[in-house]
């Protein structure tokens, strides 16, 4: 079970980097432009010229967003995390033997594939594992574990971001082909897709990203895929709105991300985490809220925030089993079976191939 870290609140500076609060000064340098930054560039500027402005959500996933993000998965108030594991740990054998043996699993967002260890524990000899995550330090960290708890599992790692393509990946990311091809020996690919975080995308980017899924999965594998479902509005926006400060934390911190790579002068203490349950069509909504009429110097701009105005970094929708049956259907995928928890919370599925 887990514990809530009430002797270490957010609000308590903290000596070591790694733990410092998102409102503390950075002093890491400002890092020379290069590749990767200036493609960070292009995509936030034309988020904050966007009106609204907004930011794309894989944003908030850099190290010390990947472990912020660890953390709010065990605050009490973030059902997901903890339901979603109680019916893989439930159900995770009648799992094993919908998914078939001798499966090559690829996970998208591994982050530290804790799901997956109850996963390939009762899978019957999967033939490989390929976690793929946005987050090189979080991926190398669970790779490098999982081979230890699993030493006969092939595992094949892929830094990457799975919105995009996998064929489209910078140079240095790019896998030799055969590493992304079902091996001879694995019967199916079966594409895992867990924590709701299909919900972090729109309908019609949710549906894009199922049929690359669908494409993946070839036409004789599946994919396993955890949903949030629609529930009462207050227990929603309270998993958002952790009272220990990791979800605020995590979300302002992209601002400290854009500060340290962008050379951005974002002052946190004029902007706010804002967390709200949108009842059409049945989302979370987070923002960034600017606390005061201000200008922010970006890779050589100036862009002003007006008081109160709001910034959109990440929508988290929820589900009706119709919603998602509806939106399996519009990527050619079907329900083969389903599993969810006694308080019907939240939806473990496995998708295949709609005749
Ligand atoms: N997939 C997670 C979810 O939708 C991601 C998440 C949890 C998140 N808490 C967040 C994203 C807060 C942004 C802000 O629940």
């Amino acid at each position: 079970m887990y514990r809530t870290p009430r002797s270490e609140p957010l609000t308590q500076p903290r000596t070591t980097r790694s733990d410092a609060p998102a409102h503390a000064p950075d002093r890491t340098p400002c890092l020379a432009p290069n590749r990767a930054n200036e493609e960070l560039q292009s995509i936030v500027l034309s988020g904050l010229l966007h009106k609204p402005k907004r930011l794309p959500c894989k944003l908030l996933y850099d190290e010390r967003g990947s472990e912020l993000f660890e953390k709010i998965c065990e605050q009490p108030e973030y059902y997901l995390t903890r339901t979603e594991l109680q019916i893989m740990q439930t159900f995770s054998s009648e799992m094993a033997s919908a998914l078939g043996p001798d499966i090559m699993l690829m996970e998208y967002g591994s982050g530290s594939s804790l799901k997956t260890r109850l996963l390939l524990n009762a899978l019957e000899h999967p033939a490989v594992y390929v976690p793929v995550d946005i987050s090189s330090s979080a991926l190398s960290a669970s790779v490098a574990s999982l081979r230890c708890e699993f030493p006969d599992l092939t595992v094949n790692p892929l830094c990457a971001d799975f919105t995009q393509p996998f064929g489209a990946l910078p140079c240095a990311l790019r896998k030799p082909a055969h590493a992304l091809t079902q091996p001879d020996h694995a019967r199916r690919t079966v594409v895992y897709f867990p924590g709701s975080t299909i919900g972090n995308f729109a309908a019609t980017e949710a549906v894009r990203l199922l049929r690359q899924i669908r494409l993946q999965m070839g036409s004789t594998g599946g994919a396993l895929i955890g949903f949030d479902l629609k529930k009462a509005f207050g227990l929603i926006e309270r998993a958002y709105n952790d009272e220990a400060g990791y979800t605020a934390a995590f979300t302002l911190n992209l601002l400290q991300r854009l500060n340290r790579e962008l050379c951005a002068d974002f002052d946190l203490s004029n902007f706010q985490h804002s967390a709200k349950y949108r009842h059409d069509p049945g989302c979370i909504e987070t923002h960034i809220i600017s606390q005061r009429d201000q200008h922010v110097a970006i890779a050589g701009e100036s862009v002003h925030f007006e008081s109160g105005e709001e910034m959109l970094v990440e929508i988290s929708c929820k589900y009706s089993m119709q919603d998602f049956a509806e939106l399996a259907a519009a990527a050619g995928l079907r329900m083969d079976a389903y599993w969810t928890d006694p308080q019907n919370r939240f939806c473990v599925q496995y998708l295949v191939n709609s005749p």
